[in-house]
């Protein structure tokens, strides 16, 4: 009989959104409630370029959060951002890493980057300071398939960038592909990747299942059935250089639920139920926490959490919506039973 709770180290999440304003003090608290740190990103309107803007957003998120989380900021990356202001933010400890988006691939994402070669002196500055660069691998090109563009990003860019900058330290965020697992399985030390709770879980098809279904569109998209079994093997092998990233990205149900729908997916309330589940359903829950708690921080050289968080084995049934702060959200699992419930 399977052991009926699992006590680990308490893990961080390395990828989230958190958002400003009302969402900010809506889901907040459903990270802080099991991580004890995240990397946020940027992705605000306006996104955050500047050191000032970061502080003051970190203390926003703190008031948010409440006590006991730290928040770990991100540097969005446009075609003019001052690399002098990157590192000054790093050597302060304001940024962590930076995110980079390639333009219009994603919600506020039209001020990223247009081309990798309009940002040289920035990734020469990343690679010199050691900061860890934080990638949104999906090349932006309208003839190329939606579901080809990972794959295509390693090929055109990813791949010739790291040879370029062989120092650079890159985190290939949110992958969804098993050539995405390939790549960087094969890579140097100082490339990781992140993989959300969505990708172990859904392949394409939830998208469409008896009708078109909103809450199961994020950015990359959900590919084929392979893809998430690789996605799974990578999450559940011990390999260091794969690492909790949740990529929860709320919108309100309203603007999810749209003639056009926002990409993102709110997956941050039952996260760490919902990788327990998978790495239970692959006979690796030993493997848990070393994803979860342990590999992140040992890329990000930082130290690793002292607390611990305690699963019981608990079927909880996920709500259809959250009303969280007067915003109405979507859980991701919403309807679904969960057999993992974190302990208070
Ligand atoms: O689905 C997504 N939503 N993917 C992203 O890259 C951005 C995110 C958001 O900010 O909503
Ligand atoms: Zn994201």
């Amino acid at each position: 009989m399977a052991d009926q709770s699992l006590t680990i180290r308490q893990p961080d999440d390395w990828h989230v959104h958190l958002r400003d304003g009302a969402m900010l003090e809506a889901v907040a608290k459903s990270t802080a409630r099991q991580f004890a740190r995240a990397i946020v990103m940027p992705n605000l309107n306006p996104p955050i370029t500047t050191v000032q803007a970061a502080q003051a957003y970190r203390e926003r998120i703190r008031q948010a959060a409440g006590g006991g989380f730290t928040p770990l900021l991100t540097a969005y990356l446009t075609d003019s951002i001052d690399p002098a202001e990157l590192e000054r933010g790093f050597r302060e400890g304001v940024f962590s890493a930076c995110k980079l988006y390639p333009a219009n691939a994603t919600t506020n994402s039209a001020a990223g980057v247009t081309s990798l070669e309009a940002i040289t002196a920035v990734i020469e500055t990343l690679e010199r300071i050691g900061m860890p660069l934080l990638i949104h691998g999906e090349v932006t090109d309208a003839e190329i398939d939606i579901f080809d563009r990972e794959a295509v990003f390693i090929e055109r860019q990813l791949a010739p960038l790291l040879e370029r900058h062989p120092g650079l330290k890159v985190v290939l965020e949110h992958i969804t592909t098993a050539d995405s697992v390939d790549f960087v399985a094969a890579g140097p030390a100082n490339l990781a990747a992140t993989i959300t709770p969505h990708h172990l879980h859904i392949n394409r098809n939830a998208m469409f299942r008896g009708g078109l279904r909103p809450d199961f569109y994020c950015l990359p998209v959900a590919k084929r059935e392979l893809h998430r079994i690789a996605l799974r093997s990578a999450a559940t092998s011990g390999n260091p250089k794969f690492f909790l990233g949740t990529d929860s990205a709320p919108h309100p149900r309203n603007a999810k639920e749209s003639a056009c729908g926002c990409a993102g997916i709110f997956c941050a309330p039952f996260a760490i139920e919902s990788y327990a589940t998978v790495f239970e359903q692959e006979g690796a829950l030993d493997k848990l926490e070393g994803f979860a708690s342990e590999f992140g921080p040992r890329f990000y050289g930082l130290p690793q959490n002292q607390g611990t968080i305690r699963l019981s084995r608990e079927p909880q049934l996920i709500p259809e919506r959250l009303h969280l702060s007067g915003v109405e959200l979507v859980p991701f699992h919403a309807g679904e039973n969960l057999p993992w419930r974190l302990q208070p």
